[in-house]
């Protein structure tokens, strides 16, 4: 298929709870592919299978925290652990573009889920940009929208501001993790 349109809020598709997925099929993987695809082109931290009308437990989010950036599919995920450090960071979300709130969320997350192979993994998820997309993807796997919690929103000011933050950052990061995979590489000859 693959890029597919992202739902809107307002669309009641996004306040429906998804089922668990049952056959790691053909099927699924396409839907997973065109997830990846169409969170990518639209630059977004993560993407769930009801914001594109599938009501099945399934997500993409995008790690940035190493030197490239890496997607990781979560099949029927399961909170494990939420950390009681709590941390209030702004959020926005591709179904409600344009719009940009600060919500409350734990600062870190441990999940189980399932591959696209039905392989289970977990994750202890200490980096706040993965942990806070993983919250809000499995948020919509329960037909909830950031919106639903949220404190006060940002003016657009406030979210140019967000956003040069956001670049600094990952530049900041991106530095770091190719610094240290060239000492990697360098040793290792
Ligand atoms: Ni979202």
């Amino acid at each position: 298929m693959g890029l597919r349109r992202v739902l809107q809020q307002g669309d009641k598709a996004l306040l429906r709870p998804s089922r668990e997925v049952t056959d790691f099929d053909a099927r699924l993987h396409q839907l997973l592919d065109d997830l990846k695809e169409t969170n990518d082109v639209n630059e977004g931290m993560g993407l769930a299978a009801p914001q594109v009308g599938v009501l099945r437990r399934v997500f993409v989010v995008t790690d940035i925290s190493g030197a490239e950036d890496i997607s990781i599919e979560f099949i029927n995920p399961e909170i494990l652990e939420l950390s009681e450090e709590r941390e209030e960071a702004a959020e926005g979300c591709l179904s409600v573009p344009n719009i940009w709130a600060m919500v409350e969320r734990p600062k870190y997350v441990k999940v189980k889920a399932l591959d696209r192979h039905g392989v289970p993994f977990e994750l202890d998820i200490t980096d706040n940009y993965l942990s806070r997309a993983v919250q809000h993807e499995i948020d919509h796997l329960n037909g909830n929208l950031f919106t639903q919690q949220a404190g006060r929103y940002l003016s657009e000011r406030e979210i140019d501001a967000v956003m040069i933050e956001r670049d600094r950052e990952l530049r900041k990061r991106r530095k770091a993790a190719k610094a240290s995979q060239g000492a990697r590489r360098a040793r290792s000859w």
